[in-house]
Formats: C-alpha cells, sequence, structure tokens
C-alpha cells in the first residue's frame, strides 16, 4: 500500500484518542461496520500501542493507523504495534528518514506552500493538511492546487460535518480527518452503536 491508497479506501479518516485500550475493539468494528475502515489511533496516551495492537489483531477489516508520530522513534515502535500507516501534524528530515524506514505508508503534515515543496522535493505527493481549518481551510487548499497541482491533502483540524463535504469535492483533497466521529464521552459511554451512525454519516459524504 502507497499513501495515496489510503485516500481510497474512506472518505474520512477517524483520529482516534483512546485512554483505554479495552475500547480500541468495540470502537474500531464500529467504525468499520459504519464504513470507515481506516483508522488514525493518535499516540498521544499511554494505550495507544496497546490499542493500536488490538485492532490490528482483532479487527482484520480495519486498517489501522498511527497518529501524532512526532518523534522519530514513534515510527518504528508504531510499526512494531501493528500500525499500517503512520501519520504526523508536521515534518522534520529525520523524522521523514524514519517514517520512510518503517517501509509504511505515511502522510507528513504540512500547512504552507515551501512545506509541501520540501515534500515534493522527495516524491511524496500525499500530505496531510494541518491545522486545516486554522491555516485557511478549503481556500488555501484551492489555493494551492494552482502551483502545486500533483498534491493531495488529507485535511485534519477543525474538519466537522457541517465543512467535510467542502474539502471533499476539492480535487487536491483525497480525504479528510477528524475526531468528530468519537467523541470522548461517546467513547467514555461505549456507545459503540452511535459511534456506528456518526461513521455511516460520514462514509456517504464522498457522494453527498
Ligand atoms: C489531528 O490530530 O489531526 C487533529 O487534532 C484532529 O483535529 P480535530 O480534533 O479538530 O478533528
Amino acid at each position: 500500500m502507497i499513501a495515496e491508497d489510503l485516500f481510497d479506501l474512506a472518505p474520512v479518516i477517524p483520529v482516534v484518542v483512546l485512554d483505554d485500550a479495552e475500547a480500541a475493539v468495540p470502537m474500531a468494528r464500529a467504525l468499520v461496520a459504519g464504513g470507515l475502515p481506516v483508522i488514525e489511533v493518535t499516540l498521544r496516551t499511554p494505550a495507544a500501542p496497546a490499542a493500536i495492537e488490538r485492532i490490528a489483531a482483532e479487527v482484520p477489516d480495519a486498517v489501522v493507523g498511527a497518529g501524532t508520530v512526532v518523534r522519530p522513534e514513534d515510527a518504528e515502535r508504531s510499526a512494531a504495534a501493528g500500525a499500517r500507516f503512520l501519520v504526523s501534524p508536521g515534518r522534520t528530515p529525520g523524522l521523514q528518514a524514519a517514517m520512510a524506514a518503517t517501509g509504511l505508508p505515511f502522510l507528513p503534515g504540512v500547512a504552507t506552500a515551501s512545506e509541501a515543496m520540501a515534500l515534493l522535493e522527495d516524491g511524496i505527493t500525499a500530505m496531510k493538511f494541518f491545522p486545516a481549518e486554522a491555516a485557511g481551510g478549503a481556500a488555501a487548499l484551492r489555493a494551492l492546487a494552482g502551483p502545486l497541482p500533483q498534491v493531495r491533502f488529507c485535511p485534519t483540524g477543525g474538519i466537522s460535518p457541517r465543512n467535510a463535504a467542502d474539502y471533499l469535492a476539492l480535487g487536491n483533497v483525497g480525504c479528510v480527518g477528524g475526531s468528530w466521529l468519537t467523541p470522548a464521552s461517546v467513547v467514555r459511554a461505549g456507545d459503540w452503536d452511535r459511534v456506528r451512525r456518526l461513521a455511516s454519516e460520514a462514509a456517504a459524504l464522498r457522494t453527498g
């Protein structure tokens, strides 16, 4: 799988923060059942590696990846846990090398033309656009498509059902990411039916 393939699997990548690895499998099953198989587990909690491991082992239809990969050592650690892709809010040369060394597809984060051009010099054309709303939103991506038509973005940060369709309508947006599918209170309550419903609404966005 290359990074661009992630874009074809689902219009939305749920960005999840898990305090308890026990929630990982039922949450992933609900997302998959709703039509969102690509799941980004952020490395923001100590439970993240175990959550990735469990989803990889027990939810075969899920494509689980690691998000918030900010230190070079996070890359190999995530791969060892079973992550099938890596996402970072940004990019440094050291982090990029560590992510590439795993052999996994990865989405480094950019917010400007210069940052995107630095990645293009290394042959990378799939990127996260972060923080999407704060960095200019859909208007910024539309503007970047002029000089950088070869780049495809996964905007993340401030995306919601309210604005997701505006992003997905852009030719240089492969998919969007967001945390709205798995609100903390819903995960804490174990309301997997609600997660499944939020996922199925989001899965319908590509054509909606
Ligand atoms: C990310 O890590 O990509 C963002 O924090 C997710 O942003 P959101 O919470 O605004 O969806």
